[in-house]
């Protein structure tokens, strides 16, 4: 696959403060990459360097085979979508999709063209005369897309792009944004902080922590072998349950030393006898349905219908899900089980997984 865009060992620094730190990433033509990670971890500093809107300290950073290190932003053939659309309110629809024409001295009449052309690709023929306070946050967001589009760049660049719209429309519109993608054959690097929409949306994801990429794979790769407890907590919804134990005297199994009665679970690997560990457990893999391990007294259920989440009475607590509508109530005993394959241990000190 040919790389589209090539970061290597780049770093960044805003006077004191280090923000990006050995940064290394190839994002193959085609692909759809998502940054994903908390707030201030630099997903947005790392963009913004592609885009060119930022300079790197040091490294090295290429599209489509050419070093980008010093070539200013409008040179690189990117597209940048923002959360805040960021559209020209005194023109109409129109008028946004084919500034950038204009501005580069495309004719009128090949521009109104153009834009008709991506108008129609996603959906907005009928609002060409409107202005932008005439539209609904999902139909802004597509004007913003069009002009990205309309630009036909080396890639497109989203930071947070569906943020701004409501729960339903957000869904609605990342399918729209993957879709369009496939469609138009493009490069994506996408930011969110939201790791499902980065699941969903992406081939690729990469997850930062503090300036450093921690892990980067496919979105299944991500969820079954984590590499670290970081990753193994900020993958999956709702989040992985941690339980101090340490490897019992069998060398294939984990005892559970904090939960009650200090459950030992089979593995399907060795583990050191006596060596401390933090087991991971993913809250939709606690009823595995095999023989009942371990119980736990629940504390707090909430359904949706589709799905039960419980809360245990537990010191550390533990997240558990079913699905259904949930059969059990605060004050009940849930019989637990986890096949050995699922269980994710890691050292305590290091947070790497074992
Ligand atoms: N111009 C600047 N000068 C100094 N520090 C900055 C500057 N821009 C960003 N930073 C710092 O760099 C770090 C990374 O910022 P960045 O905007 O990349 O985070 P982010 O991952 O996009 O976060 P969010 O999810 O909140 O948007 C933050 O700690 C921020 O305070
Ligand atoms: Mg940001």
């Amino acid at each position: 696959m040919t790389p589209q865009i090539e970061i290597s060992h780049v770093e960044k620094h805003y006077g004191a403060f280090h923000a990006l730190k050995d940064i290394d990433l190839t994002i193959p033509k085609g692909s759809f990459v998502a940054l994903v990670g908390p707030s201030g971890c630099g997903k947005s500093t790392l963009l913004r360097s592609i885009a060119g809107l930022e300079s790197i300290t040091s490294g090295d950073l290429r599209i489509a085979g050419e070093r980008m290190n010093e070539m200013p932003p409008r040179k690189r053939d990117v597209a940048m979508v923002f959360q805040s659309y960021a559209l020209y309110p005194h023109m109409n629809v129109l008028g946004n999709l084919t500034y950038s024409l204009r501005f580069k001295g495309v004719a009128k009449a090949d521009a109104r063209e153009k834009a008709n052309r991506v108008a129609s690709t996603i959906g907005l023929e009928k609002l060409l005369d409107r202005y932008p306070r005439e539209l609904s946050g999902g139909q802004r967001q597509r004007v913003a897309m069009g002009r990205a589009i309309i630009r036909e760049p080396k890639a497109f660049l989203f930071d947070e792009p569906l943020s701004n719209l409501d729960a339903a429309l957000r869904v609605h519109m990342r399918m729209e944004v993957r879709a369009l993608h496939d469609r138009l054959g493009a490069t994506s690097v996408y930011v969110t902080h939201d790791q499902i929409e980065a699941m969903t949306m992406a081939d690729h994801v990469v997850v930062m922590r503090d300036g450093r990429i921690e892990q980067q794979g496919s979105p299944l790769t991500l969820y079954d072998t984590p590499a670290n407890r970081f990753v193994a907590g900020f993958i999956g919804s709702p989040a992985m349950n941690f339980v101090d134990g340490h490897g019992s005297e069998d060398g294939h199994s984990v005892r559970l030393d904090a939960l009650p009665g200090a459950p030992v679970l089979p593995l399907d690997r060795r583990v050191e006898p006596g060596r401390p560990v933090v087991a991971g457990l993913r809250p939709e893999h606690l009823f595995s349905g095999g023989e009942t391990q371990f119980s736990v007294p629940i504390r707090v259920v909430e359904s949706t219908g589709s799905i039960a989440y419980y809360t245990t009475d537990t010191d550390p607590e533990l997240m558990l899900v079913e699905q259904g509508r949930g059969k059990l109530r605060s004050g009940d005993s849930a019989a637990l089980s986890i096949a050995p394959g699922d269980i994710h241990l890691f050292d305590p000190m290091t947070g790497l997984a074992l």
